[in-house]
Parts: C-alpha cells; structure tokens; sequence
C-alpha cells in the first residue's frame, strides 16, 4: 500500500505519519516513510533517527537534478534519474535510514534562504513514487508538506489512498472538502482522521465531515505533544492508530 498523509499545516500529518508507519512494522509489514515536506526539518526526530542525507543530495543536488529531468522529460520518463523499477529493498542503503526496520527516505530539503522554488522536489517525489513498485506486504507512507500543492503536482498519482489529518479549526475542514474533491478527480479515496479532538469538538465537526469517511477519532494527548516538544521518539501505541491500520489493511 501507498498512502498520502495530507492536511493543514500543523494538524498532526508527522506525528500520525510515525505512529500508522511504527504500527504497520508491528504487524509484519515492511515499511518505508517518505519524508516529502521539503520545509520541516522534525519527522527523523519523531522517528528517533539521525537526518538522513536526502534523495536529491544522494542524486547530486537541486542543479545537477535540473539537468537530469531536462533531458529524461522529452523522453517522457524518468530515466536517467532511475535506471530501473525500484522495490523497497533496492533503495541504496545510502539513501534511507533505519530504525527498528522501518526505513525513512526524504525526498529534499531547502537549505537555503533564497535558493528558488521547491518544485524540483516535488517532481522527483513524483518521480520516486512512481517509480516505487510495492508488493502486499509493503506499505509506503508518504509525510507531505502543509496544504494541497502536491496535489497540483500528482504526488497522490499511484497512491491508493489519501488520508487528510483533520485538526478543529475552519481551515481544515476547507481543505478537507478540497482534499475530497482532487480525491474524487484523481480517482483516489479520501478518509480522515480527526485529530487533537474531544467530545464536542467532535460533535461540531462532525457538520463538516461526513462520519463515514472518518477512520479514527484522536484526543488531545499530552505525551505525543510534549515528545514533540523535547524532539524526542515516539513510541506511544494508541488504540486509534491500531484502527486507522487494520482499516488501511483491509482496504488494500
Ligand atoms: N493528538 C495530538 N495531541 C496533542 N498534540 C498533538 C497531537 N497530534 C499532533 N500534536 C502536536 O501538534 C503539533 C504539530 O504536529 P505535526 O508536526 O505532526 O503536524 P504536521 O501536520 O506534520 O505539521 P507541519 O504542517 O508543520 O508539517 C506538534 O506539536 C505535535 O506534537
Ligand atoms: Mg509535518
């Protein structure tokens, strides 16, 4: 399985990304977290992991990656970036950190202020993606950045489902409508789980968000926030994210 983490800035794509991915390893799955937020700089921390040197670092750099795709793009693949289909196990060890067998992979970050737009990053994580051939007992889990830009760029094309954090604030359930919309478009499910809520909390969202497309209900949880705080691993199992999985396994 591929699956999209999408949502507003700040709703909990990281911390819920980590958890689903550490859950999945449990129940036998070999798995791989994308890291395709080319700003934030936390999710190795929230995996308890040095940051890893990133995919376009490894494939030469922003420029060198330019020159690359400028000449695979008339051909209209992405040869002479990949050579061949990669599975999970053939990303180069180099590439990708490890840590109790899952493996984080980031696509690129900004290092820069003023180094230009980070479109570059997100043509190689569609690139990476697509490129990506997973079996039934793989699952990819891809951390995206704020917002629903990549979707303008088809990072959700080859996903088999996007899963929207949904945080209480107006703005997400905005985009929760946009994300149901590209969903529908590209052909892809879109389910949310609502995160950082109580009971009525809960009960106003749920004028927003259609209740059947809502996979799991997470409270406020000061152990997940103050982990967060320190930089510090999660390790925390909570009953909802062991929901959020069995339902990914079932539909897959
Ligand atoms: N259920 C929760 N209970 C308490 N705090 C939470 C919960 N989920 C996330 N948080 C906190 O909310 C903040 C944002 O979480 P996180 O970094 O995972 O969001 P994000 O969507 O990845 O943000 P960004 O868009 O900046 O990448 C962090 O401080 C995190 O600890
Ligand atoms: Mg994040």
């Amino acid at each position: 399985m591929k699956i999209l983490i999408c949502g507003k800035g700040g709703s909990g794509k990281s911390t819920l990304s980590v958890l689903i991915a550490k859950n999945l390893k449990k129940k036998g799955y070999n798995v791989l977290v994308v890291d395709a937020d080319e700003s934030n700089l936390g999710l190795h921390r929230l995996m308890g992991v040095p940051m890893p040197v990133n995919l376009m670092d490894n494939l030469g750099g922003k420029k060198e990656f330019k020159k690359k795709i400028s000449q695979a793009f008339p051909k209209g693949t992405s040869q002479g970036v990949f050579d061949k289909k990669w599975g999970i196990q053939d990303i180069p060890e180099a590439y990708a950190v490890q840590t109790g067998g899952i493996k984080l992979l980031p696509i690129g970050k900004i290092h820069n202020f003023g180094e230009g737009c980070a479109c570059p990053m997100g043509v190689l994580s569609k690139m990476f993606l697509s490129n990506l051939e997973v079996t039934d007992n793989d699952a990819v889990i891809i951390d995206t950045e704020a917002g629903i830009e990549h979707f303008g760029r088809g990072l959700e094309a080859g996903c088999d489902m996007i899963l929207g954090v949904v945080d209480p604030s107006f703005e997400s359930f905005m985009l929760a409508k946009k994300m149901e919309e590209m969903g529908q478009n590209a052909e892809i499910s879109v389910f949310f789980i609502l995160n950082k809520v109580d009971e009525q909390v809960e009960a106003a969202m749920s004028q927003h968000i259609s209740s059947e497309k809502v996979v799991a209900r997470i409270s406020k949880n000061n152990t997940i926030f103050m982990k967060s705080l320190q930089g510090e691993e999660l390790t925390m199992e909570l009953p909802e994210i062991d929901q959020v999985c069995q339902f990914l396994i079932k539909g897959n």
